[in-house]
């Protein structure tokens, strides 16, 4: 049988972990700092899907928030408690299937993760149960229409995705329109486009990733998803 797109990305991440130090990451994506909004959430309940290593956890954890990660692959969990010690709780888990209460985070943030999965309606469900009401997401994911798309494409020819993460292990990756991600998570979201290394000023039309934000509606919870 197939291995599904889960059991693929702990394949992948299990094999060769992605770890980069703080200076790594932000020297990299100098948009994320800010557009994260890692500095905004102190004393707020913070859950970041897909934590991988921990990098951005520790920032929320950092400026004051009340933090926790989720990702499914064992050795990202344990390089990522390694990371953050005592500073943040970090669950190995399914996001299909989050062990965690109704309502009872205050942000939902997750950078890089949504397209590795095949079943991406579960996930923004999960999203929405476990987030309160009037509560924010903020989910970047990566953008069809990029500079990073038809670059990839044109060195690497049909296989061009298996060169996008940090080593050619097969992994589900899908790319998101501005369109699919309004099927997915409703007409309210706002969608911003970020990295375009080195011309940042074009992101907006070419960015590589679509930052996704929304909130909760107070009440009309079952509007969503
Ligand atoms: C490209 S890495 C991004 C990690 C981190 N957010 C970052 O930006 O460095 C994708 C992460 O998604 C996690 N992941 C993939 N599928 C998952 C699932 N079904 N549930 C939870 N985590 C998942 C992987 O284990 C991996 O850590």
């Amino acid at each position: 049988m197939m291995p599904d797109a889960a059991q693929l990305a702990q394949a992948h991440w299990n094999e060769t972990p992605l770890f980069l130090t703080e200076q790594e990451r932000y020297s990299t994506y100098p948009w994320l700092y800010d557009v994260a909004e890692f500095r905004k959430h102190a004393g707020d309940k913070v859950l970041e899907i897909g934590c991988g290593t921990g990098a951005d956890l520790l920032q929320f954890a950092k400026h004051g928030a009340i933090a926790t990660g989720v990702d499914l692959t064992a050795r990202h969990v344990e390089l990522a408690r390694k990371r953050l010690g005592d500073l943040a709780v970090v669950l190995q888990a399914d996001m299909r299937h989050l062990p965690l209460e109704d309502e009872s985070f205050d942000y939902v943030y997750s950078h890089g993760v949504l397209h590795h999965s095949d079943e991406p309606e579960k996930v923004v469900r999960e999203i929405f149960r476990v987030l309160r009401p009037g509560g924010r997401i903020n989910i970047h994911v990566y953008g069809f229409w990029s500079y990073f798309t038809l670059w990839s494409f044109l060195r690497n020819g049909r296989k061009w995705k298996r060169h996008i993460e940090n080593s050619e292990a097969p992994v589900h990756t899908d790319l998101y329109t501005g369109r699919k991600l309004r099927r997915l998570f409703g007409p309210s979201i706002s969608i911003e486009k970020h990295q375009c290394e080195p011309f940042e000023f074009l992101a907006p039309l070419f960015g590589w990733y679509l930052v996704v934000k929304d909130r909760k509606p107070q009440a009309g919870f079952l509007t969503k998803a």
